[in-house]
């Protein structure tokens, strides 16, 4: 197993005598279709920036320059994301960022309460405001909202990538039949990513729509790719899971499911044990053998290590495929 970046075990004598960092294992890229900008493989969330405290915002500006330092590009915010904090923050660490970070991938989202045209410019213009940039690398629709028509929203859209404002358009939260309306209100560009939610314990979102999109290359990325914790092993102790945890996690953690999704969760670290890796590379490297890039929620900068050192073991296919029956709960 690979130890984490910045761990004694992965540091080395500068010529000074002074302990400077191994390089860090490359994160990869996945192909973005129309793009010419790389997608990373794996990518920063920055959702939960919105809900901490001001006290935690220092905590939070050392994670994602941490991540950036350890070579994370991909850092996916919103406008909604505490109401334009997340943005702030983000475009804020990105600029102090040797070089300005202009090697960094941005992707931020326009509401679902903002699709209507003119309401999509002016929520672009502020994120660019508050993130500091000229344009955003990729820019997604953050859900459908079924009283505006979605392809003058992405008519809109496409103004905006001619203007280069956005280098790709995406959507989240698209079922096929939306990914097809959207589809339609678009001439040149195109819909590049769908991000849905994507782990071994919750398939809903993503199982429908992994045909469409692999035949119409559309990148899926997945987000809560550790189910909030769990398949990094957290809340395994049988002590109880914090509201704040719980709220945010689909249907995970409901009394109904809750007891089946700790016990598997507890055979998947079982798994991860005998095959001496950790748990999240299993988590993480499922994602990417079903053609999917994992954006992780991180509030602490010793998770960008962790995360990167688990994404730097690959399991083999024999492990992921047991950790897939075993999320599914196929006993054979
Ligand atoms: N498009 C959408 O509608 C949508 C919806 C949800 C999320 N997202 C995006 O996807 C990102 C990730 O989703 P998510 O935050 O829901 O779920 P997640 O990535 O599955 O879980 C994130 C949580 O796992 C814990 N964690 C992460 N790395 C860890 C590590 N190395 N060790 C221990 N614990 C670790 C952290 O918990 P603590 O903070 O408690 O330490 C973190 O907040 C979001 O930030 C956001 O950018 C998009």
């Amino acid at each position: 197993m690979t130890p984490p970046a910045g761990s004694p075990a992965r540091t080395r004598r500068g010529k000074a005598g002074g302990a400077r960092p191994a390089p860090s294992p490359p994160i990869g890229s996945v192909p973005l279709a129309g793009s010419t900008k790389a997608h990373p493989a794996l990518g920063v969330g920055l959702w939960a920036l919105g809900r901490w405290s001001p006290e935690d915002e220092a905590r939070t500006k050392a994670t994602i320059g941490r991540a950036y330092e350890i070579g994370f590009r991909w850092f996916d915010t919103a406008e909604v994301y505490g109401n334009g904090r997340s943005e702030r923050l983000l475009g804020e660490v990105l600029r102090r960022a040797a070089g300005g970070a202009s090697d960094s991938f941005v992707a931020t989202k326009v509401s679902w309460e903002h699709l209507r045209p003119a309401q999509v410019r002016a929520s672009l213009i502020s994120s660019l405001e508050r993130l500091g940039r000229h344009a955003v690398d990729l820019y997604l629709v953050h859900a459908p909202d079924p009283h505006v028509p979605i392809d003058e929203t992405m008519a809109t859209l496409e103004g905006l990538w001619k203007e280069g404002k956005i280098g790709a358009i995406g959507v989240s939260n698209f079922s096929v039949e939306e990914l097809e309306a959207a589809t339609k209100g678009l001439r040149e560009a195109r819909i590049a990513v769908n991000q849905v939610r994507y782990n071994l314990f919750d398939r809903d979102e993503a199982e429908p729509i992994l045909g469409y999109c692999r035949d119409h290359q559309i990148l899926i990325e997945a987000y809560t790719p550790l189910a909030r914790g769990l398949l990094h092993g957290r809340h395994l102790d049988g002590k109880r899971i914090p509201a704040e945890v719980r709220r945010f996690a689909h249907r995970l953690f409901e009394p109904d499911r809750l007891p089946t999704v700790l016990e598997r969760a507890r055979e998947l670290r079982s798994l991860a044990d005998e095959a001496k890796v950790p748990l999240a590379s299993i988590a993480l490297h499922w994602l990417e053998r079903q053609g999917a890039a994992p954006v992780i929620g991180m509030s602490r900068p010793e998770q960008a290590d962790s995360n990167l050192a688990a994404w730097a073991v690959r399991p083999s296919d024999r492990v992921l495929d047991r950790a897939d029956a075993i999320a599914r709960g196929d006993r054979a």
